[in-house]
């Protein structure tokens, strides 16, 4: 391809190489919270919006179900998610104050761009923005606003670096909601700003992990299903987890906020259904923690994502990798990284083509 695959055996390993370095670019010249971030005259659409609404699919839907979490706690706004496709054929409440926000890598997916249509020419709803990696594309030239993320071309199907791009984007709309209402000091604003230049260093870090979750990919490799769990802020990274492992190995998972395991998954966790856990050390760390004994209890084999310093120990059915750090509220963007390794691993070891999984498409540009 035009794209040289240097060390890496396929592109998705590569695009997961490639984070540190997209992040930094998606940063590049970010050097304030400011809502020019987005356009020249998104101030009077930001300052006067009262809701938002993110229209996406696949991998960008739950980067956007991600901001929904970071922008109602961080700038008390609230915001709906909704699948494209649903939404374009729905009758819905039109409301005009609501800012539209479409998130994709291509700015092509059919769904998502009938979905900006359907809400500015039927709908009435003229405020849009779209989180998007190509700035050429059509969703970019038909909204008002636009976030342009530097994940650069991504080539593999299953979406890695244009993920976590779209997050630290949709981590600077929060954020400059945040400021325009009253909810960011100056000194936060710095603070936050230093930790967003920090994730490139911070993910390499993270990377290191590859030998570790070489070992559980090799055992998740011989599986037929898997559960993801997460809560709050990494419940959308579960989800992003689970359908990295079915898109490329082709195993059947699914991720379920671990609050609902007992109203239905509970049911089907035995010694043959390994159940992944997004754990890092944030408030809902005891909660979680007695989900994951629900699990063990019926002999369900656990595989825990922790951080350096939570206290979960290896144990009888019971695997810890640690994150070297804890990233606070941008550890999802940190987190998913190694959920893509291991969706990715197991998909080589079980050699399927991680490029190019069957029945999938990059950018889905017909219905
Ligand atoms: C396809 C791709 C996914 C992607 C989704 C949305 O299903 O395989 O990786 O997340 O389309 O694409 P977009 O370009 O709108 O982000």
């Amino acid at each position: 391809g035009a794209v040289d695959l240097g060390p890496y055996r396929h592109y998705m390993q590569k695009e997961i190489f490639e984070q540190p370095r997209a992040i930094a670019d998606t940063l590049e010249g970010v050097n304030a919270v400011t809502p020019e971030l987005f356009g020249a005259d998104a101030e009077t659409v930001l300052r006067d919006t009262k809701r938002i609404l993110f229209l996406a699919c696949g991998t960008s839907y739950y980067a956007a179900l991600t901001a929904k979490y970071w922008i109602e706690a961080m700038a008390g706004l609230p915001v709906d998610v909704e699948i494209a496709s649903e939404y374009r054929y729905r009758a819905s409440v039109p409301d005009p104050d609501t800012l539209v926000v479409t998130v994709s890598q291509s700015g092509e997916t059919a769904d998502t761009l009938s979905a900006l249509r359907h809400a500015r020419d039927d709908l009435g709803m003229t405020k849009t923005l779209t989180i998007c990696n190509v700035a050429t594309s059509a969703m970019v030239n038909e909204s008002r606003l636009a976030y342009i993320t530097r994940a650069g071309v991504e080539i593999g199907v299953a979406s890695t670096k244009a993920f976590t791009t779209q997050l630290v984007a949709l981590y600077l709309l929060a954020l400059t909601f945040a400021k325009l209402r009253g909810r960011l000091s100056p000194a936060e604003e710095e603070a936050e700003l230093k930790s967003l230049r920090h994730v490139p260093t911070a993910l390499g870090a993270v990377l290191a992990l590859e030998p570790q979750v070489i070992d559980w990919a090799e055992r998740f490799a011989t599986k037929q299903h898997a559960l993801f769990l997460g809560r709050g802020l990494h419940y959308p990274i579960a989800l992003e987890g689970a359908l990295k492992l079915k898109e490329i190995s082709y195993i059947h998972a699914e991720a379920y906020p671990a609050g609902e395991l007992k109203h239905g998954p509970l049911a089907l966790v035995d010694k043959e259904m390994p159940v992944v856990t997004v754990a890092p050390n944030d408030r809902l760390l005891e909660k979680l923690k007695s989900n994951m004994q629900e699990v063990r209890a019926r002999g369900g084999e656990l595989y825990v994502f922790a951080d350096g310093d939570s206290r979960i120990e290896n144990a009888e059915g019971m695997h810890v990798i640690r994150l070297p750090e804890n990233y606070g509220k941008l550890s999802p963007v940190l987190h998913v990284v190694p959920l893509q390794l291991l969706a990715y691993h197991t998909a080589l070891t079980r050699g399927t083509d991680v490029d190019k999984p069957r029945n999938l498409a990059k950018s889905v540009t017909v219905e």
